[in-house]
Formats: structure tokens, C-alpha cells, sequence
């Protein structure tokens, strides 16, 4: 027998029950990974409170993990059994001892990632490749804003946006979090609980505003972020940390300076089996050249995800959070 979170309605953390299961065979072009960490992600919590809808009820919770592959499917022919292996997208329920999903989403850990570091950063640092990599190529000497700058994603971004010579203003909670930002290669911080975000914008830029803003906050940061965007620039809007962007209405976009606005996913850049290997292989890379070190400020067991869930709804976690089954 082996573990699983299942929810079989929405609602808090309490929906979450830990279950003793029959491990699932992998079909055709599928395999089974028994994980050795797994991601924890603010999606996650989109999913239990039913604002995305799982596909179907009861399900299984989470969709990124790290583990060593168990079994294979007929047809998989870039994995082995005992692989140590990595993933971030796919089928919920990968808070679980295993899961089996589509091979074509397993990557293959290469010598000097180790799995914890893995199940803490696919899903976010694949999120910061395609962000500051696809969606707008930056190329050095830009500046832009990125809200929650010590949490799980924005820690990954602070030093990749370092590495590539792009001074990146991080708006967090609290003057930890500030402390954590900086250390982790922030330009500047803002404490958007207490200071005027688009004056202190302003006096950092000498008044010419951010090339990109990135807002993973939502509904209460919207408006702000697009008052901290030169004319003609980009607003990424990919997260709803503090609720959804609702009823917005386009002509927003020419009254605060003929701006552009996108709202990304992870799938739809990782959309094909090429595109995920570009994105990992070059996620890899950072770690390895430690160009990004992954910040692993919380470990939980899967009897402990209620509280996990709740710590990060909560703005109590910093950096990554992983369950170890
Ligand atoms: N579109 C994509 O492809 C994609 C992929 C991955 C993640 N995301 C999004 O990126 C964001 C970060 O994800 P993560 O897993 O790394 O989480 P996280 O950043 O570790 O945690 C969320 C942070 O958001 C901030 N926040 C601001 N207002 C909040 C509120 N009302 N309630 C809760 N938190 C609030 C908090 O930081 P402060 O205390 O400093 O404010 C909190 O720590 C999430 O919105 C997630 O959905 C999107």
C-alpha cells in the first residue's frame, strides 16, 4: 500500500485526506515514479479552493515532483526503471508515495541536481525560464517589477533576472522578506503593505518607470502594476495570489499608456516535448553553474499538507516548499 492526498470537494485545507492505496500501473507511453520530494505550489491551492476546476472528483492533488522512476509503460523510450527523474506538469496527484503520468513530461535529472532541489524548482524555475526567457526575451540593462519577490517563483527570479544583468525591484511583506529578496540579487525592494508602490517606482527609475511588470498577486496589485509600466510596455499577469483579475476593461490599457498585456502558463510554453527539454536543459544549467541556488525554506510531511496549504496561503513561507512522502 502506498499514500495519497485525494479531495473529493472544494474547500479549505480540511477537504485534503491522506489515503492507503494500490499503486496505479502506467498505461501505453506512461511511467510511475515513486518520489522522493514533491513540489508544493500556490496552484495547488487554486485547484482545492475551485477556483481552477480539477478535471474530475475525487482527485488527486499537485502536479510536480522528483523521484526515481518505478515502472514503465509500453511504448517509453527515453526512461528507464531506477531513472532519477524530475516533472511539473501532467495528471493531479503527484502528493502522493507514487504517480504515473505521461512520460513526455518526465525529464531526466542530470549528475549535480538532487532531487529535493528538483521537486523545489521544476514548476517555478521552468515559470522564470519561459517569463524572463519567451515571453519577453530580456537581454540585460531593463528594469522590471516582480511582486511576491521572496516567495517560491520570485526567489528563482531575483537571481536569474541578476544573471542577466536586469535589475529587478521586488515587492514583498515584510523586511525579511526584503532581506531574503536582496540577498537573492533584487536591485530593490518595496514593502507593498506599507509604502506607495508606483512612488517608490518612480524615484527608483528617476521617473521612468519598469519595462516589464510581473504580477503573480492579482486583484489587488492590477491597477498599481500598470501605473509602473512605461508607455508601450508589458504587463505579464500570470497568478492569483490574492484573487482573480476580474471584469477588466480593455481601454484600461490605452488610458495608462498603449500597453500590452499577457497571461501566461507554464503549459503553454512547455506545450511539446522539445519545448520542455529547451526550458529544463537550460534551468539546469543555472543550477549547475550556481548562477541559481534553490532556497528550500520549508519541508513538510503529506500527513502535514493541510498546514503546508494553509502556511502558504498565508504569506508564512519563503522560498520553496516541498513534501517528502
Ligand atoms: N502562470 C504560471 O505559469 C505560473 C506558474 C507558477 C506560479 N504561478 C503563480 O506565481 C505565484 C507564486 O507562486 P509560488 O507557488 O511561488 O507562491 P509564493 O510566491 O511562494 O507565495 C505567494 C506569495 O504571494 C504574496 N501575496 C501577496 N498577496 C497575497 C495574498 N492576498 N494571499 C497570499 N499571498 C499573497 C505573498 O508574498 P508577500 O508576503 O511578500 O506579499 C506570498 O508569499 C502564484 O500566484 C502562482 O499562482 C504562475
Amino acid at each position: 500500500m502506498a499514500k495519497r492526498i485525494q479531495f473529493s470537494r472544494t474547500g479549505g485545507p480540511e477537504v485534503l485526506e491522506l489515503l492507503e492505496v494500490t499503486p496505479a500501473e502506467p498505461g501505453p507511453g506512461e511511467v510511475r515514479i515513486q518520489n522522493h520530494a514533491i513540489g508544493l505550489n500556490f496552484i495547488d491551492i487554486y485547484f482545492r479552493t475551485g477556483l481552477y476546476p480539477a478535471p474530475s472528483l475525487p482527485s488527486g492533488m499537485g502536479t510536480e515532483g522528483a523521484g526515481v522512476v518505478d515502472a514503465v509503460g509500453d511504448g517509453v523510450t527515453h526512461l528507464e526503471v531506477g531513472d532519477r527523474v524530475a516533472y511539473a506538469q501532467g495528471p493531479l496527484g503527484s502528493y502522493a508515495d507514487y504517480h504515473v503520468l505521461p512520460a513526455a513530461k518526465v525529464v531526466v535529472l542530470p549528475e549535480g541536481v538532487d532531487v529535493e532541489t528538483a521537486a523545489a524548482c521544476m514548476l517555478k524555475g521552468l515559470t522564470v525560464q519561459y517569463l524572463l526567457r519567451q515571453t519577453c526575451p530580456l537581454k540585460g540593462g531593463e528594469t522590471i517589477l516582480w511582486h511576491a519577490a521572496a516567495g517560491g517563483v520570485g526567489s528563482i527570479a531575483c537571481q536569474w533576472a541578476k544573471a542577466l544583468g536586469v535589475k529587478l525591484i521586488g515587492t514583498v511583506s515584510s523586511p525579511e522578506k526584503a532581506a531574503l529578496a536582496e540577498k537573492n540579487g533584487a536591485w530593490a525592494t518595496i514593502d507593498y503593505t506599507k509604502e506607495d508602490v508606483v512612488e517608490r517606482v518612480r524615484e527608483l527609475t528617476n521617473g521612468e518607470m519598469v519595462d516589464v511588470v510581473y504580477d503573480s498577486v492579482g486583484k489587488d496589485t492590477w491597477e498599481i502594476s500598470l501605473d509602473c509600466l512605461k508607455p508601450r510596455s508589458l504587463m505579464v499577469s500570470f497568478g492569483n495570489a490574492s484573487g482573480a483579475v476580474e471584469g477588466v476593461n480593455i481601454g484600461i490599457l490605452n488610458q495608462k499608456g498603449s500597453l500590452f498585456v499577457t497571461r501566461p502558463s507554464l503549459n503553454g510554453y512547455a506545450d511539446t516535448r522539445e519545448r520542455l527539454e529547451m526550458m529544463a536543459n537550460e534551468l539546469f544549467d543555472m543550477l549547475k553553474s550556481g548562477k541559481v541556488t534553490i532556497d528550500i525554506g520549508q519541508k513538510y510531511s503529506l500527513a502535514e499538507v493541510g498546514k503546508a496549504q494553509e502556511d502558504l496561503a498565508s504569506r508564512r513561507t519563503t522560498g520553496s516548499t516541498i513534501l517528502i512522502p
